[in-house]
């Protein structure tokens, strides 16, 4: 017999690498303009990782810090799940790296890749383990080393993305408290308008794949524009009626960091003003499934989320997917 809980985030940790890439960096590599970049998109600089920093890499050192923060040891934890669309290997999954790196030998480990989404299923995901009584601590993690799969030479992508991690523990709490409800989806018809096409099952490493550059990053960046617009309405609508609440009763917004005027579509059509919503796009671009735990990270680290606080997870990303989750903090 299985009992229902609530399920907390009991602490967070992030880490991205120091070297940061600036938008005057991009002139020089390709044709595209500081100002270019800032008005469309949002990002002021992004995070590039070193040749020898990997997914890996980051996850564990973000993992160690969210253990640090909540004073747990890596042996209680039971689980650990790392959300990327860039893993180190196709396998062994990274979680399994990251398990190891950490040293938690207790922890059952794997990967979840769902795009930008990923951060947002993992939480969900981690949760229902220990809803139902079967694990007490989750760690879950978003890691990216995105500048390894962008194409350089591609301006309508290489300005975009960023490299990072965040991580959350999850554990039980006190009733009323934690995740209360969240709203996943997918549609998989659009798979093409978002895709890293090379280097797996249906088109392995090949002469032809390196020449015709298929191990990059591939976007129909006004389509997926057009997408997260109208999905991020969609599941923040569909998330407050699961809730019964009113987008007034949002403490604090933390949407994926993609493009600003993603983010501030968003804002206009839920009434939210800006102290009601977080945005660090500008520091490290769109970092994928880290960028949620790290906006989340710094929020808190900001002072901007208070205890009692209603706040709401929204992402959407590669698949196409989506997804929205609301904690009671
Ligand atoms: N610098 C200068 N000009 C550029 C650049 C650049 N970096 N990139 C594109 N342009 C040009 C285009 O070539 C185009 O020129 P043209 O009119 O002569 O053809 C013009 O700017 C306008 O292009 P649009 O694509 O219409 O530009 P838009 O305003 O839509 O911005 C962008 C492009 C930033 C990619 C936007 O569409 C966007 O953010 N889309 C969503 C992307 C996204 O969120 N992806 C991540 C999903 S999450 C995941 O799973 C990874």
């Amino acid at each position: 017999m299985t009992k229902a809980v609530s399920v907390i985030i009991r602490s967070l940790g992030v880490y991205v690498p120091p070297k940061v890439l600036s938008n005057k960096d991009l002139e020089i590599m390709v044709d595209t303009s500081e100002q270019w970049i800032l008005e469309r998109t949002g990002i002021l600089e992004r995070r590039i990782a070193d040749d020898e920093m990997n997914t890996s890499d980051m996850a564990i050192k973000a993992a160690l810090s969210c253990l640090e923060a909540s004073e747990t040891s890596a042996t209680d934890v039971d689980l650990i799940i790392v959300a990327t669309a860039t893993p180190d290997y196709a396998f062994p999954s990274t979680a399994c790296i990251v398990q190891h790196g950490i040293s938690a030998k207790r922890a059952a480990a794997f990967d979840l890749e769902i795009g930008c989404t990923g951060f947002i299923y993992a939480l969900a995901t981690g949760a229902q383990f220990i809803r139902t009584g079967v694990y007490k601590n989750v760690l879950v993690v978003g890691a990216e080393t995105l500048s390894r799969f962008v194409d350089w030479t591609d301006r309508n992508t290489c300005v975009l993305f960023g490299d990072g991690a965040g991580a959350a523990l999850l554990t039980e709490g006190p009733p009323g408290e934690g995740i209360l409800a969240f709203d996943l989806g997918a549609d998989g018809s659009k798979e093409g308008l978002l895709i890293l096409p090379a280097g797996m099952a249906k088109l392995p490493a090949s002469e032809k794949t390196l020449k015709e550059r298929m191990h990059y990053i591939q976007m129909d960046g006004r389509a997926v524009f057009r997408f997260a617009v109208g999905i991020i309405n969609q599941s923040l609508a569909t998330l407050l009626a699961k809730l019964g609440k009113r987008a007034q009763d949002i403490g604090l917004l933390v949407p994926h960091q993609a493009n600003i005027r993603i983010i501030h579509s968003a804002c206009r059509r839920f009434n939210l003003s800006e102290d009601r919503v977080m945005i660090n796009i500008e520091k490290y671009g769109n970092t994928s499934s880290a960028s949620i735990p790290i906006a989340l990270y710094e929020a808190c680290c900001e002072g901007r989320i208070q205890k009692g606080d209603l706040v709401v997870l929204v992402g959407f990303g590669a698949g196409l997917s989506w997804g929205s989750l609301a904690i009671q903090w």
